[in-house]
């Protein structure tokens, strides 16, 4: 059997050693469950010292839960939320935005590298019949950092966002799936990438950077947090034993966990897009900011590439998508690019 070189997603990867220490750490004794216990109260505290500002933090078991439960806290159900056509809630969520908004309707913007730009916000609240009970109400922009093609929004872009959401009373808020990602990127605080930037409420990826079961919603907007904890009950998202789901996290942030696992991961993408942009007949069609690769080919050097083991996602004819996850191997990074490099000569030839 060949061997499988990994690339699907950064959820196909193990979890970080000192995850499961934690977990097995916070397996003693009894506590209160629904968050009324110890290790949850700590949560809030070491969460407002890592972002500088009183929050409120939910642990949830999923992104999908993150986002649609903050943005039913966001929205009305009459509202619009604002968002890119690939936008995570728009393609992959099962319209659970809608569902748990109880009505809640996605409106998306093109932009470039599946990032929302301040002028299309701007032209789509005009046009969007403020005060009209026939429309939508513009209720919350959501902007996926790093995006779902792998760019990450500078501060700059997420306080001009931020800046013309506020202008019209919107909530913003951000996916962070890769939010860990994006601040490595950026090299800043997670409170210059988020609140300060403009950001009312986070879906803090966990999961997919070294995570197990827990991701989290942070809230920096006070008004969206007394209805939150409304919204995760009747979805049934609230854990029992939640002191487990927060021993995760706390784990997470300790000394840097996150951007430690995410340094990893980033520099695994780019050390893969470095040897790959030079070949003949590949194109990397968005930057490669975080973690993942988006790159068109010849279809026969995705089936080529398939049937010599490397698992990725097939996004189209010519498009297909590799995930680096934190313990991504530079044995792998070399067998797929080598492998690509063999390929893409054999095109030209
Ligand atoms: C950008 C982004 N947001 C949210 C999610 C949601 O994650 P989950 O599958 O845990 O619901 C994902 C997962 O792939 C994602 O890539």
């Amino acid at each position: 059997m060949k061997p499988a070189y990994e690339f699907r997603s950064d959820n196909c990867g193990r979890a970080a050693p000192e995850l499961i220490e934690a977990l097995a750490a916070a397996n003693t004794g009894t506590d209160l469950g629904y968050g009324g216990d110890a290790l949850t109260a700590s949560l809030q505290v070491r969460l407002a010292e890592v972002f500088e500002t009183p929050v409120r933090v939910f642990p949830v078991p999923t992104g999908t839960a993150a986002n649609a439960l903050a943005l039913a806290a966001s929205a009305t159900p009459f509202g619009a939320v604002y968002c890119a056509p690939e936008a995570h809630i728009n393609t992959s969520e099962g319209n659970a935005t809608g569902f748990f908004g109880s009505g809640t309707k996605l409106v998306t913007l093109a932009g470039t590298h599946g990032k929302v730009g301040p002028g299309g916000l701007e032209g789509a609240i005009a046009a969007a019949g403020v005060g009209l009970a026939h429309r939508s109400q513009p209720a919350a922009v959501n902007l996926v950092q790093a995006t779902d093609l792998g760019a990450v929004y500078s501060i700059d872009e997420i306080a001009a966002l931020g800046d013309v959401a506020h202008a019209h009373g919107l909530k913003v808020h951000m996916d962070g799936a890769r939010f860990a990602n994006a601040l490595v990127r950026l090299g800043c605080t997670p409170a210059q990438g988020s609140w300060r930037a403009g950001v009312d409420v986070l879906s803090l990826g966990v999961t997919k950077n070294g995570g197990l079961l827990a991701d989290a919603i942070v809230v920096f907007a006070p008004e969206t947090a007394s209805s939150i904890g409304f919204h995760l009950r009747r979805a049934g998202t609230v854990w029992s034993k939640m002191r487990f789901a927060s021993a995760q996290i706390l784990a997470y942030v300790k000394d840097d966990l996150w951007l430690r696992l995410a340094r990893q991961a980033n520099d695994a993408a780019a050390r893969l897009a470095e040897q790959i942009r030079p070949l003949a007949g590949v194109t990397l069609i968005a930057p490669v900011e975080a973690n993942e690769l988006f790159v068109d080919m010849p279809p026969a050097m995705i089936a080529a590439l398939q049937s010599e083991g490397f698992l990725f996602q097939r996004r189209g004819p010519r498009l297909a998508r590799f995930v680096c996850r934190w313990d991504t191997s530079d044995d792998e990074i070399a067998a797929l690019s080598g492998c690509m490099g063999r390929l893409a000569a054999k095109e030209a030839a």
